[in-house]
């Protein structure tokens, strides 16, 4: 199948990572300033949940319907593929009719199969493994706040789980050095952690990670198909929560980054949203401007009129 795809950071040259958050910011300013841009207009992006979500529905959604496109909401629960079919005749179909796929799913070799089968581009809209359109936003909000973050020294506090894993190719493509603070047991998948030799560092202990940290960024503890372990993890991860004091160790222009949804009083503090460090809010906004730029950049000009 010829169809671009983008199912990790590592599916984009570095160049290619830059030029689509780049294209954000102005897709971002085109978008403040009134600007009507219609360039997916006609095209049709499927969403595929087998996972809840508020950012990515509603930022894949309104990205397709800003474009000039349109996006179908897929739960599996009213799919067949949610009874049975085949990921593979699932792809088939589904590409032969749509002009891209997003899929939010457990099992990353889901989307890898779904993606060998489509003959439009896949979009990984977060798996067990990986959420690479959070990054692309992170990104973007750390370029705007503070220029390039090549050579700069980031932060991971917490779970070593998809989103982690997704930091740490994001240090291999955008050049950073990554420390992550994770307990015994919950290190993020050696497989990425070999891909990065030593732009990533594990530590047990918070505070080394944060020490001089340019950018700080943590997760929930427990992620979405772990729900019977939060009650352990609840215990296990209290030493890691982020709050204000463990933010005063870091470089003093740091910036603090969370996924979202946030547990206030879990792996941040009551008050770290608000803390004027926190660039929680833009990062979320940015899910919409970057994650356009990503489907301009895989999705094929608009069709001609006949
Ligand atoms: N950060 C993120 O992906 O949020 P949702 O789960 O709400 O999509
Ligand atoms: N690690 C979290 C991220 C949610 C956006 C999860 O997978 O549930």
């Amino acid at each position: 199948m010829s169809a671009r795809h983008f199912l990790s950071l590592m599916d984009c040259t570095p160049q290619e990572l830059v030029s689509v958050i780049r294209r954000g910011i102005e897709l971002k300013d085109l978008r403040n300033r009134g600007v009507l841009f219609e360039s997916l207009k006609n095209r049709v992006l499927g969403m595929i949940f087998e996972k809840s979500s508020t950012r990515t529905r509603v930022s894949f959604e309104a990205g397709m319907i800003q474009l000039g496109g349109q996006a179908i909401f897929l739960s599996s629960r009213d799919t067949q593929l949610g009874r049975g079919e085949p990921i593979a005749d699932s792809a088939i179909v589904m590409s032969s009719m749509l002009d891209a796929v997003m899929i939010r799913t457990f099992a990353h070799n889901t989307v890898t199969e779904f993606a060998a089968h489509s003959r439009v581009p896949v979009i990984n809209g977060l798996t067990d493994d990986l959420h690479p359109c959070q990054l692309l936003a992170d990104m973007q909000t750390f370029l705007e706040h503070r220029g390039s973050i090549q050579g700069k020294t980031v932060a991971w506090i917490g779970d070593g789980n998809n989103m982690c894993n997704s930091y740490i190719e994001a240090a291999i493509q955008f050049d950073f050095q990554l420390r992550v603070a994770c307990p015994k047991g919950y290190e993020p998948d050696a497989r990425f952690l070999a891909q990065a030799g030593d732009r990533v560092t594990l530590v047990r202990d918070p505070r080394d990670a944060v020490v001089g940290a340019h950018l700080v960024s943590t997760d929930v503890w427990t992620s979405m198909g772990q729900e019977d372990e939060t009650t352990k993890r609840l215990a296990l991860f209290a030493p890691y929560q982020v709050n204000r004091a463990l933010l005063d160790l870091a470089a003093p222009d740091v910036l603090f980054m969370h996924c979202l949804p946030a547990h206030r009083g879990e792996e941040i503090s009551l008050d770290l949203l608000d803390d004027p460090r926190s660039v929680a809010w833009d990062q979320a906004e940015n899910r919409l401007h970057a994650q356009k730029a990503l489907l301009e950049f895989l999705v094929p000009p608009s069709y001609h009129h006949a």
